[in-house]
């Protein structure tokens, strides 16, 4: 086990190397955005320039886009690669029957058409992601940012006749402006504490005009890989309906993962 690693980004780099043994060559694979997913596409990465794996990768942001090229990784668009084998990408919460909760690196849009667009989801996380109930982390809702307010008040209207705790929201910022998505739209992120039906409120808030998609993803991931600080991983598979425990054992990742950024 490397030294060089805290618990937390242990557990993120073995979920995501547990995560690339879905991957082989001749797939279209997905490739999340956030600091785990980075970790697996720097493991993709060293599978592709070390052990000739070959693939191509249609990425959820331009930030994991720009980390995949410089790795080596192929790097397609979604509409050229059509359909996708699998996505792998991290989350912000994810709930015994695998809804999740994503955006909170502002890129639910692309990684939930993305997600949506494969034959598989596998979720990498650590084990802080796992809740009884979504809702604690505040869901992000993508807006246009024309009229952006008043889909906030309509928003929040919406909320108390919803199953939630809280009925607040805030405009995702970036400094002193707001932060804008790759597709040009700004961020609400809503403090519910608890969503009580989230199948139902993803619905309800996506029918809301300049609303353009919620970050709750429901039925959509199979399998979490979830790391742990001290090596081990855990495999949920929701259609299998099995749970394994494994160890991954790695030596030194100094030189694979000195510049990670994110
Ligand atoms: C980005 C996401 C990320 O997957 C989510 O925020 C988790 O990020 P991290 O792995 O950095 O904790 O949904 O939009």
């Amino acid at each position: 086990m490397s030294e060089n690693l805290s618990p937390i980004d242990t557990a993120k780099f073995v979920a995501a190397k547990r995560a690339c043994e879905f991957v082989e060559s001749g797939m279209r694979v997905g490739l999340g955005t956030g600091s785990t997913a980075a970790w697996l596409v720097r493991c993709l990465g060293e599978m592709v320039r070390e052990d000739g794996l070959e693939i191509v990768g249609v990425p959820t942001s331009t930030r994991t886009a720009e980390l995949a090229r410089d790795v080596g990784i192929k790097v397609v668009s979604l509409d050229e690669a059509k359909w996708l084998d699998v996505t792998i990408d991290g989350t912000d919460e994810f709930d015994a029957e695998l809804n999740l909760i994503k955006g909170g690196g502002g890129a639910l849009l692309q990684e939930k058409i993305v997600a949506t667009a494969s034959d598989r989801m596998i979720v990498i996380a650590d084990k802080t992601k796992q809740v009884e109930t979504l809702g604690g982390f505040p869901l992000p809702v993508e807006v246009v940012p024309f009229g952006w307010q008043t889909t906030k008040a309509l928003i929040e209207e919406t909320l108390s006749s919803l199953e939630v705790l809280g009925d607040s929201s805030s405009l995702r910022m970036n400094g002193d402006a707001a932060y804008v998505t790759d597709e040009g739209n700004y961020i609400l992120d809503l403090h519910l504490g608890r969503i009580g039906n989230a199948r139902q409120f993803g619905m309800v808030i996506n029918q809301i005009p300049g609303v353009v998609e919620n970050g709750l993803f429901i039925d959509i991931c199979d399998v979490v890989v979830i790391g742990h600080g001290d090596g081990r991983v855990e495999v949920k598979d929701i259609t299998a309906g099995t749970t394994e425990q494994e160890v991954i054992e790695f030596l030194d990742t100094e030189n694979l993962f000195s510049d990670m950024a994110e």
